[in-house]
């Protein structure tokens, strides 16, 4: 027990100060759990700060009650950020201040935003490598589910054709809601609007399919789900066809599960690696499914 700290609902005067927290603590355990092959870890850019503040201000409107921050002698030195979608729980940012970890913050922020999804059947989230962290999901009953990334240069003679895959706009969130229930059994919701916001999207449909991606400015795909593997795949090569020659694109958070996207990443001569966990609880890893770090 820490003498002086306060848990209390995370308010948007909170902003700056949980995004400088947030980046602080995972570029830290980026660099203590870091492959010596992979490049050094960097502080989070400000344009990714300003993407995480408004990810967040949008969960605090629509969730106030699953974002709660700790504060020390009035400064804010951890924060725990929820959000519930239909019937699941969502962990979007759990953190504490380097100086203030083992002290049993991250405890009581994340009972805090677990009592916010006391009513719902499942939960998701990513976590990071961070050995205590993971120690804290396991505890509280979620299943770990080791997540593989691909990332490399595409190899452009090995870009198929892809047929049917078009721009989508908020016209399609009725279509994107449907999908994520057939694949992770809860809508995005609103949070499409923040997706949309920041990332291009694909859509594809057939008569006996469909699914869509969202894509950074890069060409990688940071969210992909479809009906067929097919689709999921065709949606895939067509983010790693915008991105310009010789750059780098990569492709995260996949699960054994997802072995299609695996396949994609191999043929476009991506390489393979892990880092960490996918955490569940009243679920099995969503597929055909890529999921995005925060929103999932
Ligand atoms: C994960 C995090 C939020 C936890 O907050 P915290 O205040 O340090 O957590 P607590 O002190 O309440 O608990 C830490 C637990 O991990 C254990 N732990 C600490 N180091 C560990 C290690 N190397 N291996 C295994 N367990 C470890 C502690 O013993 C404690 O478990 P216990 O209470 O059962 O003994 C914090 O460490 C953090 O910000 N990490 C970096 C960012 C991050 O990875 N966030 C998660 C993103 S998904």
């Amino acid at each position: 027990m820490t003498t002086g700290l306060v848990v209390r609902p995370a308010r948007e005067a909170d902003l700056a100060a949980m995004a400088e927290l947030t980046g602080l603590a995972y570029t830290e355990v980026d660099r203590r759990t870091f492959q010596r092959d992979w490049p050094d870890p960097q502080p989070r850019t400000p344009e990714r700060d300003a993407a995480w503040e408004r990810r967040t201000a949008h969960a605090l409107r629509t969730d106030p009650e699953g974002c709660w921050v700790a504060e020390l002698d009035g400064r804010v030195v951890g924060c725990a950020i929820s959000r519930v979608r239909e019937l699941m729980w969502i962990l979007s940012s759990f953190a504490v201040a380097p100086d203030v970890q083992g002290r049993g913050v991250g405890t009581q922020l994340l009972a805090a935003a677990l009592h916010h999804g006391r009513g719902c059947l499942r939960g998701m989230f990513a976590a990071s490598a961070d050995p205590a962290a993971v120690r804290r999901y396991r505890l509280a009953g979620f299943t770990l589910h080791p997540q593989m990334f691909l990332t490399g240069t595409v190899d452009r003679d090995a870009l198929p054709v892809v047929e049917r895959v078009r721009e989508g706009s908020a016209g399609d969130i009725d279509l994107m809601n449907s999908v994520d229930r057939q694949t992770r059994g809860a809508a995005h919701l609103s949070d499409h609007e923040a997706l949309l916001e920041q990332f291009r999207l694909l859509v594809c449909e057939t008569s006996s399919s469909q699914g869509y991606a969202y894509v950074g400015a890069g060409g990688s795909p940071v969210l992909a789900a479809a009906t067929t593997r097919r689709t999921a795949s065709d949606l895939v090569w067509e983010a790693f066809a915008s991105s310009s020659p010789g750059s780098t694109v990569s492709l995260h958070h996949v699960t054994a599960a997802n072995q299609w996207a695996i396949d994609v990443g191999l043929a476009a001569r991506l390489s393979v690696h892990t880092s960490g966990y996918l955490c569940l609880r009243g679920m099995k890893p969503p597929a055909p499914y890529v999921h995005h770090g925060s929103l999932l």
